[in-house]
């Protein structure tokens, strides 16, 4: 069988991450013996420039009728004065989340050893930060309804079903049997009217996993946990924007925005999970060739995992950047010249680096 992947680059560092990540992805199909075809399409600034709207039909075809797909990044300064639907993030990458129903974002951060002394915390030699957000995606503020913009007013609705949140702490629940076994919801129920059902329902769910610990902290408490205490996370289980904000938090804690992948789910087997890093298009580097390719090509890793069922794929994937960040090849953002023994590479260099070492 022949997987089809949509390939939609979008904007800024994007392609160039891409380019990279499609080499990783020939390279592990040859490795393994699965087959593949992929599709490119436009979404986001590009398709704007193109075609005048940020998500074409043809860009929904192509991915409605992929078997998963795989995204770079989105928007830039360029199309930024643009009204709400017409933007790149709203018009193209939420508009693309809504219709694949891709309710469960799992942002899995892992603190490589020799990556320590990036990290802006001061963690000690046996410190291990291994955790993973679990970001409700299709819901809560971002698509709450209604939502108003005019010169003197605006508003957005945090609204949550009952239904969507068990959904979503199901998923929590069931990726921590997989780990070490502990859930901290994240919410704001002294406060928010949907975090007080954010935080019943989880109590509720939690009573289908007795084998798992779990615990609630509020969001602004939990930011500030992150950063004093980030061994005590193992699943962060939380609504769509809060997600948003902890995740880039927990990555920079990890070293850096440009190594966290992401994984995005939905429960409808006839449409496709979709692969994006978590970090933006970066548009000041753009084009540089000096963006870190690292997140996009481990959503490649997440693909082959979640969606190709090649869980050798992914384990040699994660394996080879493990390698080559011991071997000291370092990219801008997670280079230091006070350490010796590191090199300074491209973008293509580390693509290369990492193409060298899979196995
Ligand atoms: C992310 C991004 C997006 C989000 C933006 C680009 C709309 O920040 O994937 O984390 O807010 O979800
Ligand atoms: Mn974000």
């Amino acid at each position: 069988m022949k997987h089809k992947i949509a390939v939609l680059s979008g904007d800024g560092i994007g392609p160039e991450v891409m380019e990279q990540a499609l080499k990783v992805l020939d390279k592990i199909s040859k490795l393994y013996n699965f087959e593949y075809e992929i599709k490119e399409a436009l979404i986001g600034g590009c398709a704007i420039d193109k075609f005048g709207t940020p998500f074409p039909d043809t860009t929904k075809e192509i991915c409605l009728n992929s078997d998963a797909v795989l995204l770079g990044s989105i928007g830039g300064p360029k199309w930024d004065n643009l009204p709400p639907e017409k933007k790149p993030e709203i018009g193209g990458l939420l508009a693309l989340r809504k219709m694949l129903k891709l309710y469960a974002n799992i942002r899995p951060v892992i603190l490589f050893n020799e990556l320590k002394y990036i990290s802006p915390l001061k963690l000690n030699n046996n410190s291990k930060i291994d955790l993973v957000t679990v970001r409700e995606l299709a819901s809560g503020i971002y698509f709450g309804q209604p939502k108003l913009l005019n010169d003197d007013k605006a508003y957005d609705t945090m609204v949550y079903q009952k239904k969507e949140i068990e959904k979503i702490a199901r998923i929590a629940f069931e990726l921590a049997r997989q780990r070490n076994k502990k859930v901290i919801s994240v919410d704001k129920a002294n406060v928010l009217y949907s975090s007080m059902l954010w935080r019943k329902t989880v109590a509720e769910v939690s009573q289908d996993y007795p084998d798992i610990e779990v615990s609630n902290m509020y969001v602004d408490n939990a930011a500030m946990q992150l950063i004093l205490n980030p061994l005590q996370f193992d699943v962060i289980l939380t609504s769509n924007l809060f997600g948003d904000i902890l995740s880039d938090e927990s990555a920079a804690i990890a070293g850096s925005l440009g190594m966290l992948p992401s994984a995005s789910l939905s429960d409808d087997k006839n449409l496709p999970h979709l692969f994006e890093p978590a970090g933006g298009s970066a548009p000041d580097i753009a084009g540089k060739n000096i963006a870190n390719p690292i997140a996009q090509i481990l959503s490649v890793a997440l693909l082959c995992f979640y969606s190709l069922d090649q869980k050798d794929a992914y384990k040699s994937i994660f394996n080879a950047v493990s390698q080559v960040i011991k071997e000291g090849f370092r990219t801008k953002d997670i280079y230091s010249d006070s350490f010796e023994g590191l090199r300074l590479v491209s973008t293509k260099e580390m693509g290369k680096e990492i193409i060298n070492r899979l196995s």
